[in-house]
């Protein structure tokens, strides 16, 4: 990466590693005081949240941390330098979690967490070359991995009007979807941050243009969701990481060990909707159709869940980090080894 580049990283990682969003929370439900112990960030990013697991867990605990993005990587990398001999990098998705973990979690211990800290890093966003940002002009990129094919140019110059309306509107949330799509479709090839935000801006009734947030942020977030996959990535990842972490040891009353917890920080509702629901099914006892006299499923719960609904940050710290007012954070334990039950009926 160029000096100047890193630099502009350099800072935004300072920004942002020093206001992970929910970290005390997150330390108090994930950290593991006493080893040995295996925990897996699987969004390291600029490894705010993995410096202080490692801080707040025992010498015996290590950490595996993946990345999509290889330059949050090699900053993840220096800011866990103390802990070289604890943590272990993956350039990977989340959604090959399965297979990079069981190697580490066979040498050191049981799986005792696995985070997720989901969407857009803010050394992301303030990287303008990235093209996540309609804050300055750039080329319209957004992948986290920038080896992977497509990007945010090429998706809007290939889609067709209705997918384009609908993706605004499903990842976005976006009111004016069509009216927004349909301009791109007329002004394309778009091939810059600008052009799309001015674009999006023109599209959208002068009502919608001030006192608010910028009218393209919606469009933008779509966009980034769907050249990055984010919600089926994030669907594949949770029940390989279900699989991977340890279960609880359970007495007669309850569980007499701690089991492998997993948590999901999420800024979207999409994010928080495949979370909910697979802590739900999870979390499940019979699944038997109702009026059914006796349980013929035995199913048993394979988690509990440790946080009631989705627990959000507290105004101090939404005050202090803006990132933290959407947050959404959802904290299951594992109880019980077995499959999920297949999904109901919408499931
Ligand atoms: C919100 S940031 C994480 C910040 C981190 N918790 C910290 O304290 O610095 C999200 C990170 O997830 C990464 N990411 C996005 N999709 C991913 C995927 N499918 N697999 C792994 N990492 C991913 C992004 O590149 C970004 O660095």
């Amino acid at each position: 990466m160029p000096a100047d580049l890193m630099d502009s990283w350099e800072l935004a990682m300072d920004a942002q590693a020093h206001s992970p969003v929910a970290v005390d929370r997150v330390v108090e439900l994930l950290a593991v005081p006493a080893g040995p112990g295996v925990l897996v960030d699987a969004t390291v990013g600029a490894a705010g949240h993995a410096a202080a697991l490692l801080a707040a867990s025992g010498p015996d605990v290590r950490l595996v941390g993946f990345d999509r993005d290889p330059a949050a990587l090699e900053l993840a990398g220096r800011r866990l330098a103390a802990y070289r001999n604890r943590a272990r990098l993956v350039a990977a998705g989340y959604d090959e979690l399965a297979d990079h973990v069981a190697e580490t979690a066979a040498a050191d211990g049981p799986v005792l967490g696995v985070l997720y800290d989901l969407g857009v890093s803010s050394m992301q966003l303030d990287t303008p070359e990235r093209g996540f940002s309609f804050r300055a002009d750039a080329p319209l990129d957004m992948r986290m991995d920038p080896g992977a094919p497509g990007t945010a140019a090429d998706l809007l110059d290939t889609v067709d009007e209705a997918e384009l309306a609908r993706i605004l509107k499903v990842y976005g949330e976006e009111r004016y979807a069509r009216r927004i799509a349909a301009a791109i479709v007329r002004v394309r090839p778009l091939r810059s941050t600008r052009a799309l935000a001015e674009t999006v801006a023109a599209a959208v009734p002068a009502s919608a243009r001030y006192g608010g947030p910028h009218p393209a942020t919606r469009t933008f977030q779509a966009l980034r969701i769907v050249v990055n996959a984010e919600l089926d990535r994030f669907s594949a990842s949770l029940p390989q990481a279900l699989a991977t972490v340890a279960p609880a040891a359970m007495g007669a009353d309850g569980p007499v060990s701690r089991g492998g917890r997993i948590a999901v920080l999420s800024y979207h509702s999409g994010e928080d909707r495949i979370a909910k629901r697979f802590f739900a099914d999870a979390a499940a006892g019979c699944v038997c159709p109702p009026g059914f006299p006796v349980c013929v499923c035995g199913h048993q719960p394979l988690v509990r869940l440790l946080t009631r609904g989705a627990e959000r940050p507290g105004a101090d710290e939404v005050e202090r980090n803006p990132r933290a007012r959407s947050a959404k954070l959802r904290v299951a334990e594992k109880v019980a080894d077995g499959p999920l039950p297949a999904p109901g009926p919408g499931g």
